[in-house]
């Protein structure tokens, strides 16, 4: 037989199409390379043909997107030198930024909203440690004090503000064009600070590129300057449509929005950073904004998990439950191929999970007659 070559990483899987050199140490946990998984009991429900797939990105190393991204910035702070990172989270980018700090030896100071982190996330970054800085405050005022901070102090910030979080992020795009063989015709994905809607366009745009002639497609971040493209490896991008929970929606509001709120912590993002690079990559790809309410949220991910086995945290649902809607609607049209980011694992956030599941919890003697009466009572 054939042994595989054991998977290390997403920078040593894309090394010629990352910032890195020979010589840099890479800080990595195994991310990237998760699973593209068709859809195959919710399409029939929807009673439409669409070709509907989930990139479980919950199954990277800290459960979360985030370490896409976090293996760049950490590695190219150590390479630059820095001994500490920084970040303001709703809680993955803190988990996976207290992570690969371990990992890399180097202090990680994080910034989160006081109460508004599930606990899972929350057990991560106390794990991992974190200097856990809990604010009296939400995401948008962390993220302000980061910035003012990082003025001050020796600190590297590992927001996706610093440019390498959405070069690592952006190798999701690669692994999707390459395993469907081809770009998807509508990526959705939920939106918060819209750092990872900009990265999946670097990434698709990237792969539709050919720097030399002019099929070159400029993409929001390079504008037509890309230093990592070669030849286009297929000659189409999606729409990229981002969803956003109702309560916390500035794309849909036009403007900020001052006290976000929502059951899906990961996105109350009101003063979204990834603003202006967010409304170019829907003008550049023919997408659109939309937004979608707590109910729907929970319903998309309970839906999920029940018809699909797959289980996703409640801001990762709203990609399928926007999804769902516009392939009802028609907007996304049947007989396309589309691909629903699930940005992190339902296992982060457990009580919204439990608080929200109707499932049969029965309570028996251990004794075999009140089982045997409980399993006849539940078979469908
Ligand atoms: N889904 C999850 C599970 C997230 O944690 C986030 C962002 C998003 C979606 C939105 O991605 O910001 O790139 O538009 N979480 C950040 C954090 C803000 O601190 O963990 P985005």
């Amino acid at each position: 037989m054939t042994f595989r070559t054991r998977y290390t990483g997403l920078i040593a899987n894309y090394r010629d199409r990352l910032p890195v050199s020979e010589n840099t140490r890479l800080i990595s946990l195994g991310e990237g390379n998760t699973p593209l998984i068709k859809l195959e009991n919710i399409p029939d429900l929807l009673n439409k043909k669409v070709d509907l797939y989930v990139k479980y990105e919950g199954l990277n190393p800290t459960g979360s997107f985030k370490d896409r991204g976090m293996t760049m910035a950490v590695t190219k702070a150590v390479e630059d030198g820095a001994k500490a990172i920084i970040c303001a989270s709703t809680g993955n980018t803190s988990a996976s930024a207290a992570a690969y700090a371990a990992r890399a030896g180097i202090t990680a100071f994080v910034l989160i909203p006081d109460g508004k982190i599930a606990q899972g996330k929350l057990a991560q970054a106390m794990m991992e440690g974190a200097v856990i800085l809990q604010i009296k405050g939400n995401f948008d005022d962390g993220m302000r004090l980061v910035k003012e901070v990082a003025e001050h102090a020796p600190v590297t910030i590992v927001n996706s503000i610093n440019p390498y979080r959405l070069q690592g992020q952006k190798t999701a795009a690669f692994e999707i064009v390459e395993e469907l063989g081809r770009a998807p015709d509508f990526h959705c994905l939920p939106v918060g600070n819209a750092g990872n809607i900009t990265a999946h366009w670097i990434g698709y745009s990237e792969y539709a590129c050919s720097v030399g002639d002019k099929v070159t497609e400029s993409c929001a971040y390079c504008d037509g300057d890309c230093k990592f493209a070669k030849e286009a490896i297929v000659n189409s991008r999606p729409k990229m449509v981002g969803y956003q929970a109702d309560g916390s929606a500035p794309f849909m509001r036009g403007e900020m929005v001052d006290n976000p709120e929502t059951v899906a912590t990961a996105i109350r993002i009101g003063h979204p950073q990834s603003w202006d690079y967010a409304w170019k990559v829907k003008e550049e790809s023919g997408g659109w904004f939309d937004e979608c309410s707590d109910e729907e949220i929970l319903a998309a991910q309970k839906l999920l998990a029940e018809k699909e086995g797959i289980f996703c945290e409640p801001a990762s649902a709203t990609s399928l439950a926007g999804a769902m809607r516009d392939i009802n609607s028609g907007k996304i049209t049947e007989g396309s191929c589309v691909v629903c980011t699930l940005t992190g694992h339902g296992l982060k956030d457990p009580d919204t999970a439990i608080k929200q599941s109707t499932g049969p919890v029965i309570k028996v003697d251990a004794e075999l007659e009140q089982v045997k009466a409980a399993i006849l009572d539940n078979l469908s």
